[in-house]
C-alpha cells in the first residue's frame, strides 16, 4: 500500500518565529517504488525525511497526516513512533557515515541496536552476514571499527544495518554525496537490489544530485523552498520537465541532461528564499526567467498530464479535472 503524505506541514520553532520547512506537502509512494526527492540545499528535503521518522525537539507538525501501509503514522509522538522505527521505517540520515560511533566495532553496534528493539543479535547474525557479503563486503567487517573502513564501505554497512529488519519504508538522505562517482554507482545498485530482493518495500532517495536519481528512481519529486514544484516519472522529469526550476536544475547537470546537455553549465543564479518569512506568490519568482504578473499569486500543485504534477502558472490552465499527485 505504500506511503501517503497528505498536506503535511512541518516547521522549526525558532526565537524569530516558525521556519516552515515543509509547507503543505502531498504525495504518495507505491509499493516497490523508488522515489527521488530532489532540490537544492535548504529546500526542506531532510526536514521532510526526518519528520517521517524522528522529529527533533525543535520540529513541530503544524498540519496534515501520514499513512504507511494504510496505518496512520503518529509522527508527532516520538514514543509512539518507536514501534515503527527501524522495523517499519528506517532512515539513513544525512551524514550517517560520519556519525558511526568510532569506539564500537560494527558488529557490536548492530547488537546494541537490535537489543534496544527487543531482537536477538545471534539469531539475526546469519542474515546480517549474508547481506554484508551480498553488498560485496567481507563478513569480517563486523569485527572492525568504523575508522578502518572507507566511505563506500561505511555507507554499505549503514545501508545493510538500516534494512536488516526489512522495513516497509527506507529513507536514504544524501547517501551518495560524499562518495566518488564509481562508489556512488555501486550504492545506487544496492538501492535497486534491496528493492528487488524485497528488503524494503518503498524507498525515498533524498539528494541534491539528480544523476543518482537518473540511475535508481522510478519517480522524482522536486521541492523548492518547502513546497512541491514537480512530480512525475523519473525519465519525464529528466527529459521533459515542465517547471522552470526543474528545467534549470536539469540543465545545470551535464551528466544527467540527456536532452539539455548541449547547454553549458549555467547553475541557477540566486538562492532559495528564507523560510522564516517566505515571499508570497510563487516562491521561485525572483529567479524564474518566465515570471509574469500572475506569479504574484501562489500556483497550485496540479496534475497536468496523467502522473505528472506541477506548481507553475505556465501550466495550471492545463490541469486535469482530478488534480493531485
Ligand atoms: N534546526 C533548525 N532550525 C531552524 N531552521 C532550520 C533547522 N534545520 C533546518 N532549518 C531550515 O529549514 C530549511 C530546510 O532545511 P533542510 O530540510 O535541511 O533542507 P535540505 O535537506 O533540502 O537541504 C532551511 O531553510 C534550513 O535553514
Ligand atoms: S509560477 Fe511563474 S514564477 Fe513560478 S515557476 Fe511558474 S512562471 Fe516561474
Ligand atoms: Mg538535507
Amino acid at each position: 500500500m505504500g506511503l501517503t503524505v497528505d498536506h503535511l506541514q512541518v516547521c522549526y520553532r525558532t526565537l524569530r518565529g516558525d521556519v516552515k520547512a515543509v509547507d503543505d506537502v502531498t504525495f504518495s509512494i507505491e509499493d516497490r517504488e523508488i522515489m527521488g526527492l530532489a532540490g537544492e540545499s535548504g529546500c526542506g528535503k531532510s526536514t521532510l525525511g526526518n519528520s517521517l521518522v524522528r522529529m527533533d525537539v525543535r520540529m513541530r507538525q503544524l498540519g496534515g497526516h501520514v499513512e504507511l501501509d494504510g496505518k496512520e503514522l503518529p509522527i508527532s509522538d516520538s514514543r509512539a513512533m518507536r514501534d515503527f522505527r527501524f522495523k517499519e521505517i528506517s532512515i539513513v540520515p544525512q551524514y550517517a557515515m560520519s556519525a558511526l560511533n568510532p569506539t564500537r566495532r560494527v558488529g557490536r553496534m548492530v547488537a546494541e541496536l537490535l537489543k534496544a528493539r527487543g531482537f536477538d543479535y545471534k539469531s539475526a547474525l546469519p542474515e546480517l552476514e549474508r547481506r554484508v557479503k551480498l553488498v560485496g563486503l567481507d563478513a569480517d567487517i563486523l569485527k572492525r571499527y568504523p575508522i578502518e573502513l572507507s566511505g563506500g564501505m561505511k555507507q554499505r554497512v549503514v545501508m545493510v544495518i538500516s534494512t536488516l529488519l526489512n522495513p516497509s519504508l527506507l529513507i536514504a538522505d544524501e547517501i551518495t554525496s560524499a562518495l566518488d562517482v564509481s562508489t556512488q554507482r555501486a550504492v545506487g545498485e544496492m538501492l535497486l537490489e534491496f528493492r528487488d530482493r524485497n528488503f524494503v518495500k518503498t524507498t525515498m532517495v533524498i539528494t541534491h544530485d539528480l544523476s543518482i536519481l537518473a540511475q535508481v528512481a522510478d519517480t522524482i519529486l522536486v521541492m523548492y523552498a518547502g513546497k512541491l514544484a514537480e512530480k512525475a516519472k523519473a525519465d519525464v522529469v529528466i527529459n521533459n520537465p515542465l517547471h522552470p526550476y526543474t528545467q534549470l536544475l536539469i540543465s545545470s547537470l551535464p551528466d544527467v541532461g540527456i536532452r539539455h546537455d548541449e547547454h553549458t553549465l549555467v547553475g541557477i543564479p540566486g538562492r532559495p528564499p528564507p523560510l522564516l518569512n517566505p515571499p508570497v506568490g510563487c516562491r521561485f519568482r525572483d529567479r524564474c526567467p518566465f515570471a509574469f504578473d500572475r506569479c504574484t499569486d501562489e500556483p497550485p500543485f496540479v496534475e497536468v498530464k496523467p502522473g505528472h504534477s506541477v506548481a507553475c502558472w505556465l501550466h495550471a490552465d492545463g490541469a486535469l479535472p482530478s488534480g493531485g499527485v
